[in-house]
């Protein structure tokens, strides 16, 4: 117990000042993020509280610069198309992909969407800010539609359908697969992408980590075809990706997006604070630039969208009931229940998990994210890489340090982790 206050008294400590959060834009964010690029070099800054790091130093070199960097890059065109069962047997027929039947993204104009009292086009939600609701309209379809990666990898499972069981894709009724779609890249090919939701809308729920999703298989299978070992890719498993470029190996879970909106940092091992919404829009427009390899960047009104629309993202629970004494004594020091029960980052080494990913060589610090206990009962595996299994294991394990529990106080544990 002792050991367990004094942990919770570490992470308290890094928290000195509670951050802020995406939760809450205003029309002028909206506009500084869009026009400003000093603003977003700030933004960026303060985001990458770690500079060190290979992954912050890449976006620090590129971003926001006053010569340009990746603002010159070409705007990546909005036309998009879902990618069906039927499209797979023009690829294995070795044709090219058409994209006669794509659509635009609508991208609002500038007083639509920056709050002009004429009103959006879009219906807003009943009893929101207007323009509010106009982003998270749009941003629900980039979420959908925009492709965030392409690879060569996933042109190649795209035209085998055989495979797509073993890769966790889903088809739906009338042929389209999850998460993929069909787009023109840089030079004009029109290629397969990745979306959003192909990660994270497990069972069709948006904002649910994709935890049938196989990457890793299929990614083995493209190494396999080509003579390649594929050993340490098919060891990734189910619902955990390496969304890093580099050789280092450290797989992650993919996270559910629910409280993203009040998250003070974003990846398991915190490498982006978040010091408003403009820092989730950068996060999603440097992921997008690096995912299509430098050739393109997106339109940034998209991602404001995507950034309005994903800090909007929560679960439909009833009032979490009164936390248990072991609860108040052990856990709430770390998950705060007045933050959804998560709370900052905590140094990997006092934690009784595996410390691969807090000490990755290109984005990781040392530590790792106190996770929203909200809705936690639907969400396993648990932790940043899924090791454990339940929350039953997770606490048998002595969850945070290692340190047992008694059996009668896990039981009072357990209970309450099943009604947040
Ligand atoms: C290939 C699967 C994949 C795709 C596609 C993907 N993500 Fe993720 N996402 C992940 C993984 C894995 C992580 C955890 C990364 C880490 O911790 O280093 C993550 C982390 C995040 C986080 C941080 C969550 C947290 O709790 O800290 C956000 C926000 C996010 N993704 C949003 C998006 C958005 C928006 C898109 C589309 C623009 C997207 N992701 C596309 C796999 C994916
Ligand atoms: C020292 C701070 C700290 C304390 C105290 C603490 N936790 Fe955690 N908890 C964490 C961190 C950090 C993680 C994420 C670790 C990881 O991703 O590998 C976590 C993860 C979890 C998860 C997994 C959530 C998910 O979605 O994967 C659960 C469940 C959980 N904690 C419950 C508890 C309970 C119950 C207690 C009290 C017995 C407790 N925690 C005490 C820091 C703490």
């Amino acid at each position: 117990m002792a050991r367990a206050l004094h942990l919770a008294l570490r992470a308290a400590l890094l928290s000195a000042c509670a951050p802020p959060t995406g939760d809450a834009a205003t029309p002028e964010e909206a506009a500084r993020y869009l026009e400003d690029r000093a603003f977003r070099r700030e933004t960026l800054e303060a985001a990458l509280w770690r500079p060190d790091l290979p992954y912050s130093r890449s976006l620090l070199s590129s971003y926001g610069l006053p010569d340009g960097g990746w603002d010159r890059l070409p705007v990546q065109a909005s036309r998009t198309a879902p990618f069906t069962r039927a499209d797979a047997d023009v690829l294995a027929r070795g044709e090219a992909l058409a994209l006669d039947d794509a659509r635009e993204i609508a991208v609002p104009s500038a007083p639509e969407v920056t709050g002009d009292p004429a009103g959006p086009a879009r219906e807003p939600d009943p009893g929101a800010d207007p323009a509010e609701a106009t982003w998270r309209a749009l941003g629900a379809t980039v979420f959908d539609r925009l492709p965030m990666r392409g690879d060569a990898w996933l042109d190649w499972l795209a035209a085998r359908p055989a495979l797509w069981n073993d890769a966790g894709l889903s088809v739906d009724a009338v042929g389209r697969v999850r998460g993929l779609v069909r787009f023109a890249d840089a030079r004009g090919r029109v290629r397969v992408g990745l979306t959003c939701a192909g990660c994270h809308a497990g069972d069709g729920v948006p904002g649910r980590g994709d935890r049938r999703l196989n990457l890793g298989r299929a990614r083995a299978l493209y190494a396999a075809a080509r003579g390649l070992d594929a050993t340490a890719l098919d060891a990734w498993g189910p619902g955990r990706v390496d969304v890093t470029d580099t050789d280092s190996d450290d797989p992650t879970a993919i996270p559910d997006l629910f409280h993203v909106g009040t998250a003070g940092w974003l990846n398991h091992s915190g490498v982006v604070r978040v010091v408003g919404r403009a820092t989730l829009a950068i996060r999603f427009e440097t992921q997008f630039v690096q995912g299509h390899l430098m050739q393109t960047r997106p339109e940034r009104r998209l991602m404001w969208a995507l950034a309005s629309y994903v800090a909007s993202l929560g679960i439909e629970a009833p009032p979490a009931p009164a936390p248990p004494p072991a609860f108040t004594a052990r856990c709430a020091g770390c998950h705060d229940p007045a933050r959804a029960y998560g709370g900052d980052l905590v140094a990997a080494e006092d934690l009784g998990v595996d410390a691969a990913v807090a000490r990755d060589p290109e984005r990781g610090t040392g530590h790792y994210k106190i996770p929203s206990l909200r809705g936690v009962s639907d969400n396993a595996p648990y932790l940043h890489d899924g090791a454990a299994p339940t929350l039953d294991a997770l606490l048998a394990a002595g969850h945070p340090s290692g340190e047992a529990i008694p059996p009668a106080e896990r039981a009072a544990l357990l209970a309450f982790l099943n009604a947040l």
